[in-house]
Parts: C-alpha cells; sequence; structure tokens
C-alpha cells in the first residue's frame, strides 16, 4: 500500500510528524499559502480563527496535486479554532480523494479537535483520524504514528 503525507503547518508540528512519517517510508508533501497569518501572536490566533470559524479557504502556492499512485492519503492539518486549518479547506477542496483510504492526522495545543472531526465524518463515510498534542512539545506523541512504523 502506497501512503501519501500531505500536510500543511505554520509553526512546525506538521513538519516533525511529517520526518517522522518519512523515516517510516511514507511519502510528503507540504502545501503553502500564498499568504501566511500575522507575525503577532494575538492577532494570528484572531485572523486565523476568525478565517477558520469561516470555514475560508487559503490561496496555496503550486503543488502536486496527482495522487493517482497512492491508495492512502493522510493530511495533516493544525487545529485552528477547532477547525480545519484553512490551507486544508482548498486541499479538500482541489484534491480527488474518491476510492482513496482517507486518515487525518490534528495537531493542536488542546489535543481537542471536535469540531474538525465532525466535519471529516461528514465528508468522508470512512475516515481514520489521529489525534496530537503539539508534537514539537510533546514527543511522545510520535508514538501514535506507529501504526505506520
Ligand atoms: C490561528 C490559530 C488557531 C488555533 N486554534 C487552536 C484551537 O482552537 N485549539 C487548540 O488546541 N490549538 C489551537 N491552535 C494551536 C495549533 O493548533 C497547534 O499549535 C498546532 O500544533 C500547530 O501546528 P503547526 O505547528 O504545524 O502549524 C491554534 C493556532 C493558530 C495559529
Amino acid at each position: 500500500m502506497k501512503k501519501l503525507f500531505i500536510y500543511y503547518s505554520l509553526t512546525g508540528n506538521g513538519e516533525l510528524i511529517a520526518n517522522t512519517l518519512r523515516d517510516y517510508y511514507v511519502d510528503v508533501r507540504r502545501i503553502e499559502a500564498k499568504k501566511s497569518l500575522p507575525k503577532f501572536f494575538p492577532l494570528r490566533i484572531f485572523v486565523g480563527g476568525y478565517k477558520a470559524m469561516k470555514n475560508q479557504k487559503d490561496e496555496l502556492l503550486p503543488y502536486d496535486k496527482d495522487i493517482s499512485q497512492y491508495d492512502e492519503i493522510i493530511i495533516g492539518s493544525p487545529i485552528w479554532n477547532g477547525r480545519l486549518a484553512c490551507p486544508i479547506n482548498t486541499l479538500l477542496s482541489e484534491l480527488d480523494l474518491t476510492n482513496k483510504n482517507i486518515t487525518f492526522i490534528f495537531y493542536s495545543g488542546s489535543g481537542d479537535s471536535h469540531e474538525a472531526q465532525q466535519t471529516v465524518k461528514k465528508m468522508f463515510e470512512d475516515v481514520s483520524i489521529i489525534n496530537m498534542r503539539e508534537p514539537m512539545k510533546n514527543k511522545k506523541e510520535l508514538e501514535k504514528l506507529s501504526r505506520y512504523e
């Protein structure tokens, strides 16, 4: 089974997950938003949180959309205001995920991704979800990836 981890990361947690999965021979692809969130932390949380609440889609830099060679697509999203990060909203509207095994990896400060889970469960009949609390601070969380070892 060929697996691809396709993810967004603003502050490095998704990146750490990608590096771990790469060690397990999972292919990885990072997506980037054309416009990043503000650097000033309170403004960043306000702007990103508002956009996520509105389910906005961030415009992405060009990326490879061909996923035809993969059986499992693992989508990595930070949690913004309890929800999917805006670049992931775009990704989900652009990729053809028909007939793929889908797993989401959510990474957040609290480990709580209730609303994001509801969203993806509505979109995909059969979806696997892994929740992680900021693996940069909590390295043990990476053990949740052991199924890919
Ligand atoms: C705009 C914004 C909103 C966030 N909202 C939440 C939240 O609602 N709940 C939570 O637990 N963490 C929240 N966080 C923290 C991130 O989900 C967490 O730091 C995550 O691991 C970041 O992943 P990254 O480093 O790959 O970008 C938020 C972060 C940002 C930037």
